[in-house]
């Protein structure tokens, strides 16, 4: 942990509040016992004339507040950051101060977006924007697509799917920044191997109410009866920027795209749908990986790693691991700044992986990127994967790549 890169961060913590400028602060990224508590989001509140921090501790279903006297919410502030989160965000009308804790590497600063790009925010009623974020249970299209009743109350069932909803926006939120669309600038978005289309509508809604300029989503579903479920659920809830259409991801032809979705989409079909986004020219791409099948049967273990992997279910695992870092590593020669985390909490689901990318502003070391791609297929004997033939890159170094689709 580098102290320095917290102590300025703090640092700045205390500059914004004495200057009037504190917005909020998200902790994100817990490392905390309690696997359902999400974030915790701090403001500055008055309450009987007196301003207070307050601080909000979302979990996955319920949110608890806890008023605190400034200097005791900094302390504490002190004392979570680092220790029991991996990121901090000051919000101030300035912008975002990112406190970083990338694993294996010291702590550092990044300073975030201009205050007229999309995302989180430094625009002013901060406190609106959050209420703004969630997604309120009792929305008309979670109830036609049978997640909450009338009330507003989740049925059982669609307590795991509902939690993946709301993890979804608010990871689309934190990458927002990033990709820095303009406020006004119309937003082309595709979801590939949409199913019921629950995140369809999710993205849709939350780009609604954060983005100024004009929306087109688009959901491609390979199974007919989801796409006329899916449109006529769209009809019924007002959504007339979002349609959904029937076809597979391999056949369909993208045109420009800003934003390529696809989650949970089987095998291959999750690079089918990356090298698509890549071509239609999206500046972010989210993902989250279902079943690998092609790489595991190619895989020659490193003669450190025989003996482990002459176990089953460890191979798998080991497959699954390299597939997804070659994924990532193709991306970064493709151009984009890629990332790998967990979506969903892994006692829901073991295909809980989320892989995001957002395309590099300038010039990077492509040769670098694509040296790292061949080292890592060569190291487990990997003469093929779906994403680099769909790219054009040879993974064996006597053919070189031809595009980056
Ligand atoms: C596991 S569901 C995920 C649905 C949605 N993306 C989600 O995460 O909630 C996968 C969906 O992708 C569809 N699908 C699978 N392969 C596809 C392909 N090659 N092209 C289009 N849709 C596909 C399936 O019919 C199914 O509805």
């Amino acid at each position: 942990m580098s102290l320095d890169a917290k102590k300025d961060w703090l640092g700045f913590v205390q500059h914004a509040w004495q200057a009037g400028e504190l917005i909020r602060i998200t902790l994100a990224g817990p490392r905390t016992p309690d696997k359902s508590l999400r974030q915790v989001t701090i403001r500055p509140v008055t309450i009987r004339e007196r301003v207070v921090l307050s601080f909000v501790y979302r979990h996955d279903t319920k949110d608890v507040t806890k008023n605190l006297d400034p200097d005791e919410g900094f302390a504490l502030i002190d004392d979570l950051i680092g220790r029991l989160f991996a990121h901090g965000y000051l919000q101030t009308p300035k912008g975002v101060a990112h406190l970083d804790y990338p694993s294996h590497r010291p702590a550092r600063i990044r300073h975030e977006r201009p205050p007229e790009t999309v995302g989180a925010g430094a625009e002013p009623g901060a406190h609106d924007r959050t209420k703004q974020r969630r997604i309120e249970a009792s929305v008309p299209w979670l109830q036609a697509l049978g997640v909450t009743a009338a009330n507003g109350s989740v049925f059982r069932g669609m307590e795991a799917k509902f939690r993946q909803i709301h993890r979804f926006v608010e990871l689309l939120d934190h990458l927002l920044p990033d990709a820095k669309f303009a406020a006004a600038e119309p937003l082309r978005i595709a979801d590939m191997g949409c199913g019921k289309g629950y995140l369809t509508f999710a993205a849709c809604e939350h780009f609604r109410r954060i983005h100024g300029g004009a929306l087109h989503v688009l959901g491609i579903e390979s199974r007919p009866e989801l796409v006329e479920l899916t449109n006529r659920v769209a009809n019924q809830c007002g959504f007339n920027e979002l349609r959904f259409t029937a076809g597979t991801i391999a056949e369909t032809e993208l045109d420009r795209t800003d934003v390529l979705i696809a989650l949970h989409a089987c095998d291959t079909a999750t690079d089918d749908a990356l090298a698509k986004g890549i071509a239609a020219g999206a500046r972010l791409l989210v993902v989250a990986p279902c079943c690998h099948k092609q790489v595991r049967p190619q895989l020659v273990p490193p003669p450190v790693l025989a003996d482990g992997l002459r176990h089953g279910i460890l191979l798998q695992r080991e497959a699954d691991f390299v597939t997804d870092a070659l994924r990532a590593a193709l991306l970064e020669w493709a151009g984009y700044s890629a990332q790998v985390m967990e979506f969903i909490a892994p006692e829901h689901t073991s295909k809980n992986l989320m892989i995001t990318a957002v395309k590099k502003p300038g010039r990077y070391d492509r040769e670098a990127a694509a040296r790292r791609v061949r080292e890592l297929a060569a190291f487990y004997g990997i003469r093929e994967q779906q994403l680099a033939t769909r790219l054009g890159f040879s993974l064996t170094p006597a053919a070189p790549e031809t595009s980056a689709a």
